[in-house]
């Protein structure tokens, strides 16, 4: 495995790869890699001939009071966790290297990046989309791997893809969870104790809803209410949304009919946790 700095380094590696025909699949991430992030790099490797992933902490995504200086970190092991999984190259680049100044130009997705996680993060669907498409004009992959987990993210990517018409492919892997059924996520690392034993509230009240669903409970609001509930009473937890969204353009619904995302996003303390799963009425 190779590691990679400079944009420069990485597009000579692109050519020779393209003058070759491989197939070249690509996992954008900010790393300090979990389980989750090896799925995505594990399903790369088994279906291309080179895997890329790119370990960037993009600031442009962060707001000014969030936590971007403290945003975990640990290249040693990032090395070795993407070694073991098969992955072929990392392109680290330094923040000089990407953002050499001032950046003007910025990738702007409209309504969808401006709810749920959008309404209290703004300009960071804006940052997100900038950057990856940044990355893919930079890596130019035929396949693009993304997890679940962040199902706004996925969606914000899929229209920037089409609206701009970058020429690759998504490919969505599952949401990869604790035993417990947390969500793995690098900010789980800023739990303390206390709130670790709380968090896995989320999953579990996202799995009552999909019980509600299936025992016909077809009233959105009664669904956000008991989610609401389960996580909250009794702790500290700070709602930061739930909601019952369309899978096309994420806007709420009222009734659940056909397949609909549930999405729910919180703080425990400083740490801001998100999780979400698919339901279907029947
Ligand atoms: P990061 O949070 O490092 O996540 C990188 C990729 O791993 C994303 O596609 C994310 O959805 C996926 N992922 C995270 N936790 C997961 C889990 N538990 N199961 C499955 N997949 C999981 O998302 C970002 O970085 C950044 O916004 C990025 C796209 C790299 C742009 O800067």
């Amino acid at each position: 495995m190779r590691i990679i700095r400079t944009i420069t380094a990485m597009r000579r590696v692109i050519s020779k790869l393209r003058l070759r025909r491989n197939s070249i699949g690509f996992v954008p991430t900010m790393g300090f890699f979990h389980p989750g992030h090896v799925s995505l790099m594990k399903a790369s490797v088994n279906r291309n001939d080179v895997t890329i992933v790119s370990l960037f902490v993009n600031p442009t995504q962060f707001g000014p009071k969030e936590d971007l200086a403290r945003y975990p970190r640990n290249l040693k092991h990032d090395i070795q966790v993407a070694e073991a999984a098969g992955v072929d190259f990392i392109f680290a680049p330094s923040v000089a290297e990407m953002y050499p100044e001032k950046q003007l130009a910025y990738v702007d997705v409209g309504q969808i990046a401006d709810i749920l996680c959008g309404a209290t993060r703004q300009g960071h669907f804006r940052g997100v989309a900038t950057v990856v498409s940044k990355l893919l004009n930079i890596i130019q992959p035929d396949v693009m791997y993304l997890g679940q987990k962040d199902a706004q993210q996925v969606e914000v990517i899929k229209r920037m893809i089409k609206d701009l018409n970058f020429h690759v492919k998504i490919t969505v892997c599952p949401t990869a969870r604790e035993r417990d059924g947390l969500a793995m996520s690098s900010r789980n690392s800023f739990l303390s104790p206390t709130e670790r034993a709380i968090a896995p509230r989320l999953y579990q009240a996202l799995c009552f809803a999909r019980e509600m669903v299936a025992d016909g409970q077809r009233d959105a609001s009664q669904i956000i209410f008991r989610i609401k509930k389960l996580i909250s009473d009794g702790t500290n937890v700070s709602i930061v949304y739930v909601s019952c969204v369309g899978l096309d353009r994420f806007l709420p619904v009222r009734r659940i009919e056909g397949k609909v995302l549930v999405a729910v996003a919180v703080k425990i303390g400083n740490t801001r946790l998100i999780d979400n799963i698919v339901v279907k009425a029947k």
